[in-house]
């Protein structure tokens, strides 16, 4: 059966010549002696159009009435059309209707999130997620290729662990043969044993956080790529970040360039994400965020939005004018649509409007010392147009592997990677500490169990050489990429702390 059928994908290649598809249909329009279906097959969408005559009575009667996601297969002729979906027609002389779908819950108007995540086992058809889905593959890919290109080698590090890996307070604890154990932070901490195997690794899988915040950037689940270097410095380890990241990026632009563009994303943004990428340290960072030129930012990013807001506010009153008249009922459709994806950008820069003076008063108070904050991280990426590594965080706010700085010991060799234009985090990563003495007294300082640690002390005793390495988390580069607001639209199935059924 799947031998008979031609993807849409490859109509091209079939310009007039009979085919056959598989699908779900996407839209239908009669119209007359004619019916206009657009049918999607996972590859892309086809436009065919079934003339009266040219199939029985009874199919064209059938084919009429078919709801939104009913599944066919359909016959007929490739025909070039510049102006159809996809750049091709099927003109249709026969079609098998294989399931009739009546009342789909998703229709073409806008859904509020909380419908679409509670339909997300149907959602996941719609263009959105499909488009994002098609980019997490290249992005995937792209984080593969980049590490077996350069030598790194895959370790898969377990995801039931005994140990703390990132901080205690995130945990999923699991009933593990009534011993302690917890699904996995990070596999750092197994991947550090294997860099001194083999020089080079990555380990590449699902990582889980017990995070009780419901922010736009975090999920309970979530993919993480962590590389590990032996005899690596933070300049090299800062080097293979934004290579590895401007390789990902160039990936997903040349694979991807349509889905980007049906999302919105900021293509000519992208296009600017080559080495090198900006480095500040922590105190600088702290040093911009207290600084006058911020709060002069954060009151100019406040003009933008109020005027932003303005303008929302005139095209809904026009709109709402425009219903009351009298117009078709395909325009009223429209416009109904439209109003709720406007009320919807309302909502978003009111909020926008309301944090912007909290995050303007936060960063003016901020402390050295503290980990920089979601705002603050908000603030530094907006005022850079590329990304921005952020070094050698205070020692005390970090984890308890990180490297020390010998030269300020109140800080350690670390970053973390901002994306750009207010985005923020992507990355995370360090040099680790390899000498055993400091980090035993870390381990202590953090209370941690000293037996559960003692394999991992053991890599400091035995030929213990620098190496550090970093994680990125793919949907939170996903989400940066697209444009996607909340990183939940970046996974097909997210976890959340209200979110495990579907
Ligand atoms: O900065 P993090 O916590 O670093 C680590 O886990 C290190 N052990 C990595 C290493 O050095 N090998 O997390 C790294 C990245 C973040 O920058 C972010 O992209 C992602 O993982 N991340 C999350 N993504 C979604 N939801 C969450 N709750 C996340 N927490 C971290």
């Amino acid at each position: 059966m799947l031998k008979d059928l031609t993807k849409i994908s490859c109509l091209k290649d079939n310009i007039d010549k009979n085919v056959t598809i598989g699908g779900w249909v996407r839209h239908l329009r009669p119209s007359g002696k004619l019916i206009f279906i657009v049918v999607r097959d996972g590859t892309g969408l086809c436009q065919c159009v079934i003339e009266k005559d040219k199939v029985s009575e009874e199919l064209f009667e059938q084919l009429k009435r078919l709801g939104m996601e009913s599944s066919l297969t359909i016959t007929g002729l490739v025909r070039k059309d510049e102006r159809s979906v996809g750049g091709y027609e099927l003109v249709v002389s026969d079609a098998k209707v294989i399931c009739e779908s009546t009342d789909y819950p998703i229709t073409p108007k806008s859904h509020g999130i909380d419908f679409l995540l509670k339909n997300r086992h149907l959602h996941l058809r719609s263009q959105m997620p499909w488009c994002i889905g098609k980019i997490r593959h290249t992005l995937v890919n792209a984080i593969r290729q980049f590490f077996n290109d350069n030598g790194f080698i895959l370790i898969d590090t377990p995801i039931l662990t005994g140990i703390v890996g990132e901080e205690a307070g995130s945990l999923f604890n699991v009933d593990y043969f009534s011993m302690p154990a917890f699904l996995t932070q990070t596999g750092q901490l197994h991947l550090e044993c294997a860099a001194l195997s083999f020089g080079k690794v990555y380990c590449f899988g699902p990582t889980f956080r017990a995070e009780k915040s419901k922010t736009r950037r975090h999920l309970t689940e979530f993919w993480m790529v962590e590389p590990e270097v032996a005899f690596v410095n933070l300049p090299d380890l800062l080097e293979i970040a934004e290579n590895f990241v401007s390789f990902i990026v160039k990936e997903v632009l040349e694979k991807n360039e349509a889905e980007l563009k049906t999302l919105g994303a900021d293509i000519e943004s992208l296009k600017k994400i080559v080495p090198p990428f900006y480095r500040l340290t922590y105190t600088q960072a702290s040093e911009i965020l207290t600084s006058q030129k911020t709060q002069d930012f954060m009151a100019a990013q406040l003009n933008e939005f109020k005027k932003a807001k303005q303008e929302i506010e005139n095209k809904i009153a026009a709109l709402e004018t425009e219903a009351k008249g009298q117009i078709k009922q395909w325009r009223q459709d429209k416009i109904a649509a439209e109003l709720i994806d406007l009320r919807g950008d309302l909502d978003e820069i009111e909020t926008k409007i309301e944090n912007n003076p909290k995050h303007a008063k936060l960063a003016s108070e901020f402390k050295w010392g503290e980990d920089l904050g979601g705002s603050d991280e908000t603030i530094i990426s907006l005022m850079h147009d590329k990304p921005i590594f952020v070094t050698h965080y205070p020692r005390d706010a970090k984890a308890f592997y990180m490297k020390q700085d010998p030269e300020n010991p109140k800080t350690v060799q670390n970053f973390d990677m901002l994306a750009p234009a207010g985005f923020g985090e992507i990355i995370g990563g360090s040099i680790r500490e390899d000498i055993y003495e400091k980090l035993l007294e870390r381990i202590n300082e953090e209370g941690y169990k000293l037996e559960n640690y003692q394999w991992y002390l053991d890599l400091r005793r035995y030929g213990s050489v620098p190496h550090g390495g970093f994680g990125l988390g793919v949907e939170r580069t996903l989400a940066w990429l697209t444009g996607e607001k909340h990183i939940r639209q970046c996974i097909a199935f997210p976890r959340m702390m209200n979110k495990i059924l579907i």
